[in-house]
Protein backbone atom coordinates (compact mmCIF):
# COMPACT_ATOMS: atom_id res chain seq x y z
CA UNK A 1 0.00 0.00 0.00
CA UNK A 2 1.74 3.28 -1.14
CA UNK A 3 0.96 6.31 0.89
CA UNK A 4 1.49 9.93 -0.44
CA UNK A 5 2.76 12.83 2.01
CA UNK A 6 2.12 16.04 0.55
CA UNK A 7 4.33 19.21 1.59
CA UNK A 8 6.78 16.56 2.96
CA UNK A 9 9.52 19.70 4.15
CA UNK A 10 7.19 20.96 6.44
CA UNK A 11 7.15 20.91 10.21
CA UNK A 12 4.63 18.61 10.25
CA UNK A 13 6.23 16.66 6.92
CA UNK A 14 9.22 16.01 8.82
CA UNK A 15 7.34 14.91 11.53
CA UNK A 16 5.28 12.24 9.99
CA UNK A 17 9.09 11.23 8.00
CA UNK A 18 10.79 10.65 11.44
CA UNK A 19 7.57 8.57 12.97
CA UNK A 20 6.34 7.03 9.45
CA UNK A 21 2.24 5.46 9.54
CA UNK A 22 3.16 1.63 10.78
CA UNK A 23 1.88 0.00 7.72
CA UNK A 24 2.06 0.67 3.89
CA UNK A 25 5.16 2.42 1.77
CA UNK A 26 5.52 6.30 2.71
CA UNK A 27 6.15 8.33 -0.26
CA UNK A 28 7.11 12.48 0.68
CA UNK A 29 7.11 14.70 -1.90
CA UNK A 30 7.92 18.42 -0.96
CA UNK A 31 6.45 21.67 -2.37
CA UNK A 32 8.99 21.51 -5.24
CA UNK A 33 8.05 17.65 -6.05
CA UNK A 34 4.44 18.13 -5.99
CA UNK A 35 2.95 21.70 -5.56
CA UNK A 36 -0.79 20.81 -5.19
CA UNK A 37 -2.11 24.23 -6.32
CA UNK A 38 -0.56 21.96 -9.92
CA UNK A 39 -3.92 20.82 -11.31
CA UNK A 40 -1.07 18.22 -14.25
CA UNK A 41 1.20 17.72 -11.67
CA UNK A 42 -1.73 16.37 -9.61
CA UNK A 43 -3.08 14.06 -12.23
CA UNK A 44 0.83 12.88 -12.96
CA UNK A 45 1.39 11.90 -9.34
CA UNK A 46 -1.47 9.59 -8.91
CA UNK A 47 -0.56 8.50 -11.93
CA UNK A 48 2.93 7.31 -10.97
CA UNK A 49 2.29 6.30 -7.77
CA UNK A 50 -1.11 5.84 -7.54
CA UNK A 51 -1.80 5.79 -3.66
CA UNK A 52 -4.11 4.25 -1.43
CA UNK A 53 -3.48 6.39 1.07
CA UNK A 54 -3.09 10.27 0.59
CA UNK A 55 -1.82 12.32 3.71
CA UNK A 56 -2.07 16.44 2.81
CA UNK A 57 0.72 18.01 5.08
CA UNK A 58 0.55 20.81 2.76
CA UNK A 59 -0.50 23.92 3.45
CA UNK A 60 -0.12 28.24 3.66
CA UNK A 61 0.59 28.55 7.02
CA UNK A 62 1.70 32.21 7.06
CA UNK A 63 -1.22 33.10 9.59
CA UNK A 64 -0.56 36.97 9.27
CA UNK A 65 0.82 36.83 5.54
CA UNK A 66 -2.21 35.81 4.51
CA UNK A 67 -3.94 38.43 5.90
CA UNK A 68 -2.60 40.34 2.33
CA UNK A 69 -2.53 37.04 0.57
CA UNK A 70 -6.33 35.82 0.85
CA UNK A 71 -5.44 34.46 -3.08
CA UNK A 72 -2.83 32.70 -2.30
CA UNK A 73 -3.41 30.85 0.78
CA UNK A 74 -7.20 29.78 -0.55
CA UNK A 75 -5.34 28.37 -3.72
CA UNK A 76 -3.07 25.91 -1.26
CA UNK A 77 -5.60 25.92 1.44
CA UNK A 78 -8.83 25.48 -0.50
CA UNK A 79 -8.54 25.32 -4.13
CA UNK A 80 -5.90 22.68 -4.11
CA UNK A 81 -7.43 20.85 -1.36
CA UNK A 82 -10.94 20.38 -3.18
CA UNK A 83 -8.94 19.08 -6.31
CA UNK A 84 -6.77 16.79 -3.94
CA UNK A 85 -10.42 15.45 -2.42
CA UNK A 86 -11.55 15.19 -5.98
CA UNK A 87 -8.92 13.14 -6.76
CA UNK A 88 -8.99 10.31 -4.37
CA UNK A 89 -12.46 9.89 -4.74
CA UNK A 90 -11.77 9.09 -8.49
CA UNK A 91 -9.57 7.01 -7.21
CA UNK A 92 -11.07 5.61 -3.80
CA UNK A 93 -7.45 6.70 -2.00
CA UNK A 94 -8.34 7.53 1.09
CA UNK A 95 -7.62 11.15 2.30
CA UNK A 96 -6.20 12.33 5.39
CA UNK A 97 -6.24 16.10 5.48
CA UNK A 98 -4.59 18.30 8.49
CA UNK A 99 -6.48 21.04 9.35
CA UNK A 100 -6.61 23.21 12.52
CA UNK A 101 -8.30 25.38 15.73
CA UNK A 102 -8.43 28.74 13.35
CA UNK A 103 -11.31 27.19 11.67
CA UNK A 104 -13.56 28.27 14.77
CA UNK A 105 -14.06 31.99 16.86
CA UNK A 106 -12.53 31.01 20.04
CA UNK A 107 -15.27 32.38 21.53
CA UNK A 108 -16.70 29.12 23.80
CA UNK A 109 -15.61 28.81 27.37
CA UNK A 110 -15.59 24.69 26.90
CA UNK A 111 -13.02 22.68 24.26
CA UNK A 112 -14.25 22.73 20.55
CA UNK A 113 -16.09 19.41 19.24
CA UNK A 114 -15.76 17.98 15.59
CA UNK A 115 -19.78 18.96 15.35
CA UNK A 116 -19.10 22.50 16.91
CA UNK A 117 -20.25 25.55 14.25
CA UNK A 118 -16.91 26.87 12.26
CA UNK A 119 -16.76 30.53 12.29
CA UNK A 120 -13.15 31.80 11.68
CA UNK A 121 -11.68 34.78 12.54
CA UNK A 122 -8.81 35.31 9.95
CA UNK A 123 -8.14 34.45 6.36
CA UNK A 124 -5.84 31.73 7.45
CA UNK A 125 -8.79 30.46 9.22
CA UNK A 126 -11.48 31.33 6.30
CA UNK A 127 -9.13 29.68 3.52
CA UNK A 128 -8.76 26.22 6.20
CA UNK A 129 -12.57 26.11 6.25
CA UNK A 130 -13.18 26.47 2.95
CA UNK A 131 -10.79 23.40 2.15
CA UNK A 132 -12.76 21.39 5.40
CA UNK A 133 -15.85 22.35 3.07
CA UNK A 134 -14.79 21.12 0.07
CA UNK A 135 -13.74 17.67 1.10
CA UNK A 136 -16.95 17.56 2.78
CA UNK A 137 -19.01 17.85 -0.81
CA UNK A 138 -16.00 15.67 -2.62
CA UNK A 139 -17.78 12.43 -1.06
CA UNK A 140 -14.21 10.72 -1.03
CA UNK A 141 -13.41 8.71 2.04
CA UNK A 142 -11.95 10.96 4.06
CA UNK A 143 -10.89 12.25 7.73
CA UNK A 144 -10.12 15.61 9.15
CA UNK A 145 -7.50 16.14 11.34
CA UNK A 146 -7.88 19.61 13.44
CA UNK A 147 -4.85 19.91 15.38
CA UNK A 148 -3.53 23.34 17.38
CA UNK A 149 -0.66 25.21 18.72
CA UNK A 150 1.67 22.59 16.89
CA UNK A 151 5.70 22.35 17.85
CA UNK A 152 8.76 19.78 17.12
CA UNK A 153 12.43 19.99 16.48
CA UNK A 154 11.39 21.30 13.09
CA UNK A 155 10.19 23.80 10.91
CA UNK A 156 9.63 27.09 12.52
CA UNK A 157 6.70 27.04 15.93
CA UNK A 158 6.64 28.71 19.12
CA UNK A 159 8.80 26.54 20.89
CA UNK A 160 11.57 27.23 18.25
CA UNK A 161 11.36 30.93 18.20
CA UNK A 162 11.33 30.77 22.36
CA UNK A 163 14.72 29.39 22.28
CA UNK A 164 16.06 31.43 19.85
CA UNK A 165 14.61 34.33 21.91
CA UNK A 166 16.06 33.12 24.83
CA UNK A 167 19.33 32.42 24.02
CA UNK A 168 19.83 36.30 23.97
CA UNK A 169 17.14 37.76 26.12
CA UNK A 170 16.59 37.65 29.99
CA UNK A 171 12.67 39.06 30.13
CA UNK A 172 10.10 38.43 27.62
CA UNK A 173 6.25 39.20 27.48
CA UNK A 174 4.31 36.73 26.31
CA UNK A 175 0.55 36.75 25.68
CA UNK A 176 -1.85 34.92 28.43
CA UNK A 177 -5.49 35.51 27.12
CA UNK A 178 -5.38 33.20 24.53
CA UNK A 179 -5.58 29.45 25.64
CA UNK A 180 -4.69 26.28 23.89
CA UNK A 181 -3.31 22.59 24.48
CA UNK A 182 0.05 22.49 22.74
CA UNK A 183 0.35 19.51 20.31
CA UNK A 184 3.85 17.78 20.08
CA UNK A 185 4.53 16.65 15.77
CA UNK A 186 5.42 13.24 16.44
CA UNK A 187 2.27 12.63 18.92
CA UNK A 188 0.42 13.83 15.43
CA UNK A 189 2.30 11.68 13.25
CA UNK A 190 1.08 8.84 15.60
CA UNK A 191 -2.61 10.20 15.55
CA UNK A 192 -2.42 9.90 11.63
CA UNK A 193 -0.72 6.43 11.73
CA UNK A 194 -3.77 5.00 14.11
CA UNK A 195 -6.52 6.75 11.63
CA UNK A 196 -4.84 5.06 8.38
CA UNK A 197 -5.00 1.84 10.79
CA UNK A 198 -8.40 2.17 11.84
CA UNK A 199 -9.69 3.68 8.31
CA UNK A 200 -12.21 0.76 7.37
CA UNK A 201 -14.09 2.70 10.35
CA UNK A 202 -13.81 5.99 9.58
CA UNK A 203 -16.81 7.12 6.61
CA UNK A 204 -15.95 10.53 6.47
CA UNK A 205 -15.13 12.41 9.41
CA UNK A 206 -13.46 14.92 11.36
CA UNK A 207 -11.16 14.36 14.15
CA UNK A 208 -9.70 16.78 16.98
CA UNK A 209 -6.17 15.84 18.10
CA UNK A 210 -4.52 18.50 20.78
CA UNK A 211 -2.67 18.32 24.04
CA UNK A 212 -3.77 16.56 26.74
CA UNK A 213 -2.99 19.84 29.40
CA UNK A 214 -4.85 23.09 28.86
CA UNK A 215 -2.46 25.97 28.74
CA UNK A 216 -2.03 29.67 27.47
CA UNK A 217 1.12 31.14 25.73
CA UNK A 218 2.90 32.65 28.50
CA UNK A 219 2.75 29.54 30.82
CA UNK A 220 3.40 27.48 27.46
CA UNK A 221 6.63 29.91 27.59
CA UNK A 222 8.01 29.72 30.94
CA UNK A 223 8.07 26.11 30.83
CA UNK A 224 10.06 25.80 28.11
CA UNK A 225 12.24 28.19 29.93
CA UNK A 226 12.30 26.34 32.87
CA UNK A 227 13.09 23.37 31.84
CA UNK A 228 15.94 24.48 29.39
CA UNK A 229 17.26 26.37 31.93
CA UNK A 230 17.61 23.36 34.09
CA UNK A 231 18.94 21.05 31.28
CA UNK A 232 21.79 23.83 30.98
CA UNK A 233 20.38 24.04 27.24
CA UNK A 234 20.32 28.20 27.95
CA UNK A 235 22.63 30.06 29.13
CA UNK A 236 20.40 32.29 32.30
CA UNK A 237 16.85 31.79 33.07
CA UNK A 238 14.22 33.97 30.95
CA UNK A 239 11.69 35.65 33.08
CA UNK A 240 8.29 36.01 31.20
CA UNK A 241 5.70 38.75 31.39
CA UNK A 242 2.15 38.16 31.00
CA UNK A 243 0.31 40.77 28.72
CA UNK A 244 -2.57 40.49 26.78
CA UNK A 245 -3.18 40.23 22.92
CA UNK A 246 -4.41 43.62 22.35
CA UNK A 247 -0.95 44.80 23.49
CA UNK A 248 0.84 42.46 21.14
CA UNK A 249 0.40 43.90 17.74
CA UNK A 250 -0.19 41.08 14.98
CA UNK A 251 -2.19 41.59 11.37
CA UNK A 252 -4.38 38.07 11.86
CA UNK A 253 -6.81 37.99 14.86
CA UNK A 254 -6.01 34.59 16.89
CA UNK A 255 -9.26 32.51 18.93
CA UNK A 256 -9.10 33.56 22.41
CA UNK A 257 -9.79 29.78 22.63
CA UNK A 258 -8.03 26.73 20.35
CA UNK A 259 -8.77 23.95 23.02
CA UNK A 260 -10.05 20.95 21.32
CA UNK A 261 -11.94 18.38 22.55
CA UNK A 262 -10.57 15.20 21.34
CA UNK A 263 -12.86 12.25 22.89
CA UNK A 264 -13.75 11.10 19.89
CA UNK A 265 -10.37 10.43 18.30
CA UNK A 266 -9.21 8.63 21.71
CA UNK A 267 -12.35 6.38 21.37
CA UNK A 268 -12.19 5.05 17.69
CA UNK A 269 -8.30 4.74 17.78
CA UNK A 270 -7.53 4.24 21.43
CA UNK A 271 -4.68 6.78 21.59
CA UNK A 272 -3.13 9.25 23.81
CA UNK A 273 -3.14 12.67 23.99
CA UNK A 274 -0.34 14.80 23.41
CA UNK A 275 1.83 15.19 26.36
CA UNK A 276 3.65 18.37 25.52
CA UNK A 277 5.62 18.84 28.83
CA UNK A 278 7.25 15.31 27.97
CA UNK A 279 7.65 16.11 24.33
CA UNK A 280 9.32 19.66 25.39
CA UNK A 281 11.82 17.64 27.75
CA UNK A 282 12.51 15.39 25.09
CA UNK A 283 13.24 17.70 22.18
CA UNK A 284 15.51 19.56 24.20
CA UNK A 285 17.30 16.86 25.44
CA UNK A 286 18.06 15.60 22.29
CA UNK A 287 18.41 18.46 19.71
CA UNK A 288 19.81 21.14 22.02
N1 LIG B 1 1.76 24.97 12.93
C1 LIG B 1 0.67 24.97 13.70
O1 LIG B 1 0.67 25.46 14.83
C2 LIG B 1 -0.60 24.35 13.19
C3 LIG B 1 -1.74 24.37 14.01
C4 LIG B 1 -2.91 23.77 13.55
C5 LIG B 1 -2.94 23.16 12.31
N2 LIG B 1 -1.83 23.19 11.52
C6 LIG B 1 -1.92 22.56 10.20
O2 LIG B 1 -0.95 21.52 10.14
C7 LIG B 1 -0.52 21.35 8.79
C8 LIG B 1 0.99 21.33 8.74
O3 LIG B 1 1.48 22.59 9.22
P1 LIG B 1 3.03 22.81 9.53
O4 LIG B 1 3.13 23.36 10.90
O5 LIG B 1 3.81 21.60 9.17
O6 LIG B 1 3.32 23.99 8.50
P2 LIG B 1 4.63 24.30 7.64
O7 LIG B 1 5.83 23.96 8.43
O8 LIG B 1 4.46 25.69 7.13
O9 LIG B 1 4.54 23.27 6.44
C9 LIG B 1 3.70 23.46 5.35
C10 LIG B 1 4.38 22.87 4.15
O10 LIG B 1 3.51 23.04 3.05
C11 LIG B 1 4.29 23.33 1.93
N3 LIG B 1 3.54 23.99 0.88
C12 LIG B 1 3.08 25.28 0.82
N4 LIG B 1 2.47 25.50 -0.35
C13 LIG B 1 2.53 24.32 -1.05
C14 LIG B 1 2.09 23.91 -2.33
N5 LIG B 1 1.46 24.75 -3.14
N6 LIG B 1 2.33 22.64 -2.72
C15 LIG B 1 2.98 21.77 -1.90
N7 LIG B 1 3.43 22.11 -0.69
C16 LIG B 1 3.21 23.37 -0.26
C17 LIG B 1 5.39 24.25 2.47
O11 LIG B 1 6.48 24.23 1.55
P3 LIG B 1 7.36 25.57 1.29
O12 LIG B 1 7.94 25.90 2.64
O13 LIG B 1 8.34 25.13 0.29
O14 LIG B 1 6.37 26.59 0.82
C18 LIG B 1 5.70 23.56 3.79
O15 LIG B 1 6.72 22.60 3.62
C19 LIG B 1 -1.18 22.47 8.00
O16 LIG B 1 -2.33 21.97 7.38
C20 LIG B 1 -1.59 23.48 9.05
O17 LIG B 1 -2.70 24.23 8.64
C21 LIG B 1 -0.66 23.74 11.93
Amino acid sequence: MKILLTGADGQLGHSIRKKPPSEGQLITLNSKEFDITDPVKTDEIFGIYKPAVVINAAAYTAVDKAEEEEQQARAVNALAVKRLSEKCRQTDAFFIHISTDYVFDGKSDTPYKETDKINPINIYGKTKAEGEKAILRSKSHFAILRTSWVFSEYGHNFFKTMMKIGADKKNLKVVYDQIGAPTYGGDIAGAISALIKHRDKIDGDIFHYCGEEITNWADFARYIFNEAFEQGKLPHSVEVEDILSKDYKVAATRPKNSVLDCKKINTLCDIKLSDWRVAVRKILSENY
